[in-house]
């Protein structure tokens, strides 16, 4: 046995010896058979390790020069006239047909990916939740309104729907007065109805405070004069002139839906829009619910 071999041996010995000093340092259970494999697999690369360097190292001290040269030198240094060898040739062969698989069936082209995956799945349920809701009635509409009321609105609007004392609107009454004031004097153009803006109002004082106090009343007796000018729009009932404008005097389908999907600054705040994150169904049963808290339906 030659030095070289020796102190070849000794660095296993020592490579071995420090795998195991540290599965005993960090208490390692080698009744896992993950662990154990891990183990065994640290000391062959420190035997391998150890007999390809002395191989090699040996090579180098003691090789003598034999075979062909091709004719170059390069600063004194030749080469030797060897084949390709086959096994690389093969595997470079092989890497060329994995390439044109990989680019054409695999990832590229026919591109595979988590989020393209999570859509597809995503309009599947969709679809699916459509078609077992396509007719609801109004129990599944207003307790799935209820659902999505605690979990979507109910951080806003409060569990009872009261607003949470003026952080939002008061869902169980439809309009409060300063509402309905700062609406007259600001105008309004947010909510996507057909007709588009309301400009601000004339009306101002006692009419104004008038018809704010007739119509977050609930619309009820006879209306002030001043009322005529909003007729025009609101419908002389105050229900929008079937959708042409909100419905002052309750909760319907249209003004719901307009919210949700164009969302609302007003005189309480801001309320962002749902447009992308709720099917119609699920609005359907938002304002259903909503409904059901007036006492309307
Ligand atoms: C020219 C038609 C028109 C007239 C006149 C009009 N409105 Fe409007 N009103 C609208 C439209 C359209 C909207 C919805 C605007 C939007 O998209 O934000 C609206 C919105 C409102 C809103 C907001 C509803 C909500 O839920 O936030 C209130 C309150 C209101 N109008 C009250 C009145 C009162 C009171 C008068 C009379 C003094 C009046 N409007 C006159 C067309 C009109
Ligand atoms: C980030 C808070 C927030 C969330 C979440 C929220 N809202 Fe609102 N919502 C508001 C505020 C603030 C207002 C009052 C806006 C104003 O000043 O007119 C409002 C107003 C409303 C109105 C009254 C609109 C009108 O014109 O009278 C309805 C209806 C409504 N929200 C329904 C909902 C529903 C249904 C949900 C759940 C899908 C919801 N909101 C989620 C903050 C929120």
């Amino acid at each position: 046995m030659n030095s070289l071999m020796i102190k070849a041996l000794a660095f296993a010995v020592v490579l071995i010896l420090a795998t195991v000093a540290v599965v005993k340092g960090m208490n390692i259970d080698l009744s896992d058979p993950v662990n154990m494999l891990t183990m065994i697999g640290a000391i062959a690369i420190a035997i391998i390790t150890a007999g390809v360097t002395t191989k090699y190292i040996g090579q180098m001290k003691s090789d003598k020069s034999s075979g062909e040269l091709v004719g170059d030198r390069w600063d004194g240094i030749g080469e030797y006239k060897n084949e390709l060898p086959s096994g690389w040739a093969y595997s470079f062969l092989g890497v060329i047909i994995w390439a044109l698989w990989y680019w054409m069936v695999g990832y590229p082209v026919n591109a595979y990916s988590q989020i393209g995956e999570y859509n597809e799945e995503t309009k599947a349920y969709n679809a699916k939740f459509e078609a077992t809701f396509a007719n609801p009635d109004q129990a599944t509409l207003t307790s799935m309104g209820e659902s999505v009321f605690l979990v979507q609105c109910a951080p806003c609007h409060g569990e009872t729907a009261d607003g949470l004392s003026g952080k939002a609107h008061n869902l169980t009454s439809r309009i409060s007065k300063e509402q309905v004031l700062a609406t007259i004097q600001k105008g309004s153009n947010q909510l996507g109805y057909a007709m588009g803006a309301m400009p601000p109002m004339l009306a101002q004082g006692a009419d104004a405070e008038a018809v704010a106090t007739y119509i977050a009343g609930g619309m009820k007796g006879t209306a002030p004069a001043i009322y005529s000018t909003c007729a025009a729009c609101h419908g002389a009932d105050g229900k929008g002139n079937n959708g042409a404008a909100p419905n002052l005097a309750a909760y319907d389908d249209t003004l719901v839906t307009h919210v949700l999907e164009n969302g609302k600054k007003g005189s309480i705040g801001t309320m962002p829009s749902f447009k992308t994150r709720l099917t119609p169904v699920q609005e359907k049963a938002l304002s259903t619910y909503i409904q059901t808290l007036q006492g309307a339906k």
